[in-house]
This record gives structure tokens, sequence and C-alpha cells, in this order.
């Protein structure tokens, strides 16, 4: 089976499955005994020891070697001898229902362990199918959730590592539009899908479609692959950071920072749930 199909097969997979789960009947059994509300207190010990397991994977190792030389990629095109640039904020936005997916849950653990490793302050986290529990959980990690779903237009106005693994394009091309000025853009530090591999899976015509602000950023950006050995497959591949060091940014083209309505998508991909959406469902 191809990268590519698995990749569509498992957003299709959480993007429909999970809202569904969402919109049943609280009568329905099936649902409850599929995926039985966690333990919070015993999730925490299980999540205590992936956490230790996963600091000790070499794949975390590299990870924070390339985060660390990214950093030092945007310090170098700031003033000489001023401080590292290290994240004031982490934001992660469709980590997915970590309770109940185990992609899900080895990227908790991985982001929790980078945000510790870099000592950064503030944790925000947005996902429209976190359950209840799913926020306690994060809550009880001094980590703070959104109660709105900003449809991933987020303003960069410190340094902020964005964790975005394996989300919707429209939640990466939003990220970038809400903060399409060099000022906010060079205060983003974003982990998620390549880029580069983006470009090249489908014509430009359709990756227009959702992802025109990514494939014009491409080209005054750069790219750092997470080389992904990690002991199981299919939870960090084709992910890498992506960095907008001032230096590189076209300071002096007025036209092309000019900021234009926010983008509009086609909402029968289904792949991003909507403000509006997510609205009925926290009412329904
Ligand atoms: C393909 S899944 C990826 C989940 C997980 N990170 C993984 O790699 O398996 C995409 C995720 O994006 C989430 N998502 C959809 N719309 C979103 C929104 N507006 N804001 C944040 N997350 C959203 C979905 O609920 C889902 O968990």
């Amino acid at each position: 089976m191809s990268e590519e199909f698995r990749t569509v097969t498992r957003k299709k997979w959480i993007a429909h499955k999970s809202i569904n789960k969402r919109t049943r009947r609280l009568s329905d059994k099936g649902y409850e005994k599929d995926f039985p509300e966690v333990d919070v207190d015993k999730f925490m010990v299980k999540l205590d020891a992936l956490r230790e397991r996963m600091e000790d994977s070499d794949y975390f190792t590299q990870a924070m070697v390339t985060l660390k030389e990214s950093f030092a990629k945007i310090n170098s095109k700031v003033e000489e001898n001023s401080p590292a640039v290290t994240p004031k904020r982490l934001v992660c936005l469709g980590i997915g229902p970590f309770t109940r997916n185990f992609q899900a849950l080895h990227q908790l653990a991985f982001i929790l362990c980078t945000q510790s490793h870099f000592e950064i302050q503030e944790a925000i986290y947005f996902d429209p199918v976190f359950r209840q529990s799913e926020k306690e959980i994060l809550q009880k990690l001094k980590c703070l959730v959104m109660t709105e779903n900003c449809e991933g237009k987020y303003e960069a106005d410190v340094y902020t590592l964005f964790y975005l693994p394996h989300c919707p394009n429209c939640l990466t091309n939003n990220l970038l539009w809400s903060n399409w000025q060099p000022d906010l853009l060079s205060n983003v530090i974003l982990i998620n899908n390549s880029f580069e591999s983006l470009s090249c899976s489908k014509p430009e015509r359709l990756l227009r479609l959702d992802a025109a602000y990514i494939l014009d950023i491409m080209p005054y950006g750069e790219e750092l692959p997470l080389d992904d050995d990690y002991e199981v497959q299919n939870i960090f591949n084709d992910l890498s950071v992506h960095i907008f060091p001032r230096g590189k940014l076209k300071l002096d083209d007025a036209a092309f920072w000019t900021k234009k309505e926010a983008p509009k998508y086609n909402d029968n991909d289904g792949e991003m749930i909507s403000a509006e959406d997510f609205a009925k469902l926290s009412i329904a």
C-alpha cells in the first residue's frame, strides 16, 4: 500500500469517524463499548511510562537536535549575540483522540517531552474531537485547552512552536494566512507534514484549493525533515520542522504581504471541522 494512500485513509478515518461518533446519541452503547471512557489516573501512569520510553528513543533525541538547529537558524538571522531563540508557547492542533488512538497517544508523549526539554512555559491544545476525559488529562498536565475552534487561525505574537501532525492542509493554510506578515511569520516554528512532499503529491491546480499559502511561502521558508526511525511505524512519518527566518522573507515586496480575505474551502472535503460545525456539535 502506498504511503499516500495510507495517510489519506487515516485522515478520513479520524476526521469522519470521530465526528460521526460525537453526533451519535448518548444512548449509543456500541461506541462506549468500543471506546470506553478511560480512568484518568490509570491513563496518567501509562502516559508517564510512555514519556520515559519516548525520551530514551533515538527518534526523540534526533528530533531535539533538529529542533535546536532550527532555533539556531532563526537566531542567526536576528542580531548577533542576541539570546538564543526558544519557543515561548506551544500550540498543538489536531493531535487526535489520544485516549482512543495510538498514533495520537505517541504524538502526545512526544510533544509533552519536547515541551519539557525546551522548557516551554505555555501549552495550548485543540482538537474538536476531544472528549471530557481528554480535556481533563491535558488540564492535569497544566496545558490549556481552547474552548473555541479557531480553525488554525492563530497569531504567533511570540516565538511559537506549532505541532500539527498529519492535519488537514486547511489548518496549516489558515495558520499561515493569519501570520501573513514578516514579524509574525518569523515567530512560527511549525512541525507538520512535509511541505516538500505535499508539493509533489498533486498538481498545483488541486493543491491551491486548500494549500495556496503553503505553496506561496515554500520558496522563502526552510524545511528540516524529522527522520523517522521510531519503534512504531506510521506515527511520525513525513513530518518536518518548517521555519521562516526573517532574512529569507521577501521583506520589500508589499504586494506579496497584502492581507487578503480568509481562505474559503469546499466543505465537502470533510477533513477540517469548521467552527460552525463544532458549535453545532457543542450544543447538540
Ligand atoms: C488525520 S487526523 C490526525 C490525527 C493524529 N494527529 C494522527 O496523526 O493520527 C486529523 C485531526 O485533525 C483534527 N481536526 C479537524 N478539524 C480541526 C480543527 N478545526 N482544529 C483542530 N483540529 C482539527 C481531527 O479531529 C483529527 O484529529
